[in-house]
């Protein structure tokens, strides 16, 4: 059976020296995805190997991967021009001109940046309530369309990638990886040494089994809370507040500090920066099956793309030749 080509209506640093070259971004503001990459040595020599075909064009939302595998072999694709029928072929996204069916094919650079979430923000690239949504935090131009890789919630802030790579928000946020999240929460009250132990032993919340991989005491507030940190692999919905309000200690505030091999460190709420090429190494490295080297590029231009599935970064662009 032939593929049907779903059309685009539409993904801490670690030293100070990286940190300092890792300019932070706001909308306004200046794109780091231009500065940040100095030095990158091995990212742009991953950039003039390019990518592998097949993933350029599922990522654009041709096809699934599969697919577009199929797409290869039947003789359809063309990269400048000319018919290509090996899988192996690799092409250079925004420089190749690369054609479906006759069809131009925006391919967007794999670009993965990371935002500090404030709170009352929607993890989501539209809502139909109209509140505000992540994206509105990053630049009008300069950036390809990114999807939230897995989400917080409204009223929860910190660390949350973007992507436009799909099958790195897949992975990262598989229950098969089991990712590592940190959170610190502010929770009503002092919970005793015993009530944090239940939140390790796991808790079963409306017949869910939710356990931590570990929790620890950061320190008491002057109103006599408490702030601990909390270490999920774990992805469940509303998770951390689901499992402090069930040992009697609600959540008043939360914020994801990591995740994975990436820190929130400094950077300031509402901020977004490019991840440092040996960060994205570290995410890819957690997710096998994807390549590092193909998901460390950065996109200088802007992107188009359709709307995703949940937490999916379907973008696709087709653009007419
Ligand atoms: N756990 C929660 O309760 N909320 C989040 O946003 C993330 C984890």
């Amino acid at each position: 059976m032939r593929p049907t080509i779903r059309r685009k209506s539409a993904k801490p640093p670690d030293s100070y020296r990286d940190r300092e070259r890792c300019s932070q971004g706001n909308r306004e503001g200046r794109n780091p995805l231009r500065t940040a990459v100095g030095g990158a040595a091995p990212v742009r020599a991953d950039a003039e190997r390019g990518e592998r075909l097949q993933k350029v064009l599922a990522r654009a939302g041709v096809a699934s991967r599969r697919q577009c595998e199929t797409l290869i072999a039947e003789g359809r694709v063309q990269v400048n021009g000319q018919v290509t029928r090996t899988l192996g072929t690799r092409v250079r996204p925004g420089r190749d001109r690369i054609q479906v069916d006759g069809e131009v094919v925006r391919a967007d650079a794999p670009t993965t940046i990371l935002l500090h979430k404030p709170a009352g923000y929607i993890t989501s690239r539209s809502d139909p309530q109209g509140r505000p949504v992540v994206t509105s935090l990053l630049p009008q131009a300069g950036l390809p369309r990114l999807f939230p890789v897995g989400r917080l919630d409204w009223d929860t802030e910190g660390l949350l990638l973007l992507t436009n790579d799909g099958e790195l928000a897949n992975a990262l946020t598989h229950p098969r990886y089991g990712v590592r999240k940190v959170y610190h929460a502010k929770v009503k009250g002092q919970p005793t040494p015993e009530a944090l132990a239940r939140l390790s032993r796991g808790v079963m919340c409306d017949g869910e089994p939710l356990r931590a991989l570990r929790v620890e005491t950061l320190h008491l507030t002057r109103q006599k809370n408490t702030w601990i940190a909390v270490t999920l692999d774990q992805g469940r919905y509303r998770q951390v507040r689901r499992m402090c309000e069930a040992i009697g200690h609600p959540v008043l505030k939360l914020i994801r500090v990591a995740l994975g091999p990436l820190s929130l460190g400094q950077l300031p709420r509402g901020q977004w920066r490019p991840l440092l090429p040996a960060e994205l190494r570290g995410l890819y490295a957690l997710v096998p099956h994807a390549s590092a080297s193909e998901g460390s590029e950065w996109s200088e231009g802007g992107g188009t793309g359709g709307q995703p599935g949940a937490g999916h970064p379907r973008a696709r662009t087709r653009e007419r030749p």
